[in-house]
């Protein structure tokens, strides 16, 4: 269900190709995730200075933030190589071993959804990130023996929606963590700017202002309806993309003015018309929504808690005033069970 949604913030094979042409190549170039960015400068030019490899990062948070765009940057700032795959296109430890060893010194290996990557496959890394090195079993049986193979220095970037998705000794063996958060209206409306301009498309900052609300503060759907807009635009021969025709195109996407689309509104509706506002638990509504548990928490949720539309409380998600006001259902204080978890 998630894929046909506009407003996903997974990833779909049009936006890859969308991403390469429109992803900032440097930190400079980069907009937003200014303490990342701050942190990164460090602690890239005092590895360059020592003429040493970066240690290992983890970045974390939503799909769609720029995890991938990041390690592209770190490499690039660097001066190194940066090998790309992901936690499940790892099926055995062959494979992981034979990445590791056509590395060259300083490179960097980048393992997208690294929390889906197998258990054996994973001990693999463990002494390739400790120690540089791969344990080799040769032979089956008693007589099996391991034999370690070292490794040019190498610096791993994991990407992962949620931190707490990793075993600990993989997440403890990360010398630096960073966590992206969603973007401002502003910072969207800035990136929106500057893709519209590589992209040769004409837009006011109103116009881009109303698509950058509308995205969810995620910069792969602010691009993505950027592109949806240029159609509209271009059909319905209105031109430029500005405030009145991105409101129209985005109205004919479903896409309300904060960005949710029917799918969310259908998750507020059944916490508030099912579960009298909540709280309701993850497997419930799962269930009554017919989506996945990890659909919700990694994609539906992190936007709704931002703008304070839904709270998370110890007995399950509830449904805030802003979003009976939103779908413009009657809040009835005190009546409401929520108010009293809200406390
Ligand atoms: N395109 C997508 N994300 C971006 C970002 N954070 N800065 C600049 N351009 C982008």
């Amino acid at each position: 269900m998630g894929k046909k949604r506009i407003v996903t913030a997974s990833k779909t094979e049009m936006d890859a190709d969308n991403e390469k042409s429109l992803r900032p190549s440097s930190l400079k170039e980069y907009i937003g995730q200014e303490k990342i960015k701050n942190n990164m400068n460090v602690f890239i030019s005092a590895a360059k200075q020592r003429g040493d490899t970066l240690d290992h990062v983890l970045f974390f948070g939503p799909p769609g933030l720029g995890k991938t765009t990041l390690a592209y940057i770190v490499a690039h700032e660097m001066g190194v190589n940066i090998k790309v795959t992901s936690g499940p296109a790892i099926e055995k430890p062959g494979d992981l071993a034979a990445m590791l060893s056509n590395l060259n010194k300083g490179d960097i290996l980048f393992i997208d959804e690294i929390h889906r990557m197998n258990k054996v496959v994973e001990e693999v890394l463990y002494p390739a990130l400790e120690d540089f090195a791969l344990d080799i079993i040769v032979g089956k049986g008693p007589g099996a023996r391991s034999i370690r193979l070292d490794l040019p220095p190498f610096t791993l970037i994991g990407a992962t929606t949620r931190a707490g998705l990793l075993s600990s000794p993989l997440r403890d063996r990360f010398g630096v963590m960073c966590r992206l958060e969603l973007y401002s209206p502003e910072e969207l409306q800035e990136i929106i700017m500057r893709s519209a301009k590589i992209l040769n498309v004409e837009i006011t900052p109103q116009g881009a202002r109303e698509l950058a609300c509308r995205s969810r503060g995620t910069p792969r759907i602010a691009n993505r309806i950027l592109k949806r807009a240029r159609d509209f635009v271009q059909v319905l021969n209105m031109k430029i993309i500005d405030e009145k025709s991105a409101k129209k195109s985005l109205d004919f996407l479903e896409v309300d003015e904060r960005g949710l689309d029917n799918n969310d509104r259908r998750m507020l509706h059944a916490i508030i018309g099912s579960f009298g506002g909540g709280p309701v638990g993850l497997d419930t509504l799962a269930a009554a929504i017919g989506e996945e548990k990890d659909n919700i928490e990694d994609v539906y949720e992190p936007y709704l808690i931002q703008i304070g539309f839904i709270q998370r409380t110890p007995r399950g998600r509830v449904a805030t005033r802003h979003a009976y006001e939103h779908l413009q259902i009657p809040y009835q204080e005190g009546t409401v069970e929520n108010e009293r978890f809200l406390l």
